[in-house]
C-alpha cells in the first residue's frame, strides 16, 4: 500500500481504523513518513503506541482514539484504509470534500463503489486500490 501511494518523508499519512499500527509504523520506518492513526477502539490505541516505541519511531507518529467519520483529515497527503465495504462507501464524500485535491488514497481489498480507482493492484493473492483525489467532487459522487 505504500509503495502504491508512493509515500516519502513529506507526506503526512492518515490511516483510518489504523489496529495495531503496522500502516502508520511502517511508513515512518521505511520512509520517514509522519503518520497519523485513527482507532476507535483504545485497545487498539494503546498497542499502536507501544508497537511505534518498540519500533523507535514514537517522534513521528500519533495515534488517536477517535471515530475516524469525526476526524478532521484536511492536513493529509496520503490516506490509508483497510475497512469494510460499507464504511468505505459511507467515507468516500467526507474523503472528496474534505481532502486536498491531489491527495492520494490506498484501500486495502475494498473499493468505493462508483469513484472508480486510478489503479488496482494484486499483490500477494491481495488487492489494493488507489485513488487521487480530484479538483471538484464528480457529479456522481455528490450524495
Ligand atoms: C481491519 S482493521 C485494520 C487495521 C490496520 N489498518 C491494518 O491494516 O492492519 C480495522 C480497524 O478499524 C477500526 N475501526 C472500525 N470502525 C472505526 C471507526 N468508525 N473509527 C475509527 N476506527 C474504526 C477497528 O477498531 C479496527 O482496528
Amino acid at each position: 500500500m505504500l509503495r502504491i501511494a508512493n509515500v516519502n518523508s513529506n507526506n503526512v499519512l492518515y490511516d483510518l481504523g489504523s489496529g495495531d499500527g503496522r500502516i502508520v509504523i511502517t511508513a515512518a520506518q521505511k520512509y520517514g513518513t509522519h503518520g497519523i492513526g485513527i482507532d476507535i477502539d483504545p485497545q487498539r490505541i494503546q498497542e499502536a503506541n507501544q508497537n511505534a516505541q518498540q519500533a523507535g519511531v514514537s517522534d513521528r507518529v500519533e495515534f488517536r482514539q477517535q471515530d475516524l467519520f469525526q476526524t478532521n483529515l484536511s492536513d493529509a497527503t496520503v490516506v490509508t484504509l483497510y475497512l469494510l465495504p460499507e464504511v468505505n462507501l459511507k467515507l468516500r464524500l467526507k474523503l472528496l470534500r474534505e481532502l486536498k485535491p491531489g491527495t492520494r488514497i490506498v484501500s486495502h481489498a475494498f473499493d468505493m463503489g462508483e469513484w472508480k480507482p486510478e489503479k488496482v493492484v494484486q499483490v500477494e493473492g491481495r488487492t489494493a486500490y488507489y485513488w487521487i483525489v480530484p479538483e471538484k467532487v464528480p457529479e456522481n459522487l455528490r450524495s
